[in-house]
């Protein structure tokens, strides 16, 4: 099994890379079908969402356009700080059909916040593509419309997700 190491932690792989890409061109094909004949507009989330989003937006083949939009979590350590703050630039998402990239929804603050922020500039519709999902946390109860995997509670790294910045560039999923 492969292993990867941060301070005292040493995290497993729990996803390899080949199952990652499989899973995210399903994806893509997905949103491929649901939104044929409109023109998404996908607001990738730095940093993490940005691993994610690339590799699903070079497998969809709708006109579309691609921002990149910040929510920062503060937080020390593995858990959610409870604290947002989102900036989406000056992005227009006025009666754009915007598809939200994350990489990871885990109580469901930072997408809650997220949506909120959005709809309040009167977009044509808002849905979620996040790449990992914690159902038991999911405090929020968002409704995520297209999910690439539904893990468990453990704190995760790689494929964009960190844990002190660390662990994004690994090309699987890796938990402690
Ligand atoms: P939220 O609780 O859904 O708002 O998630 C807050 C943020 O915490 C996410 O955007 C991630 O940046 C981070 N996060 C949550 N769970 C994990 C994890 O397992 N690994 C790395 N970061 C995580």
């Amino acid at each position: 099994m492969k292993t990867y190491k941060i301070d005292e932690y040493e995290f497993n792989e729990i996803i390899d890379a080949a199952t990652i890409n499989s899973r995210v061109l399903e994806m893509a094909d997905q949103i491929n079908k649901d939104y044929a004949g409109k023109k998404p507009l996908f607001l990738i989330t730095l940093t993490g969402g940005m691993f994610f989003g690339v590799e699903l937006l070079k497998h969809i083949n709708l006109d579309c356009k691609c921002f990149v939009i910040s929510a920062k979590s503060y937080g020390k350590n593995m858990v959610s700080s409870g604290n947002v703050d989102i900036n989406i630039y000056d992005i227009n998402v006025k009666d754009e059909d915007i598809i939200i990239v994350e990489d990871i929804v885990d109580t469901g603050l930072t997408v809650t916040k997220l949506i909120k922020n959005i709809s309040a500039q009167n977009p044509a519709s808002i849905r979620i593509a996040t790449f990992i999902n914690k159902p038991d946390c999911n405090n929020y109860k968002v409704n995520l419309d297209y999910v690439g995997f539904n893990l468990d509670d453990s704190f995760l790294v790689g494929y964009g997700l960190d844990y002190k910045e660390y662990g994004r560039n690994l090309n699987g999923i890796y938990s402690l």
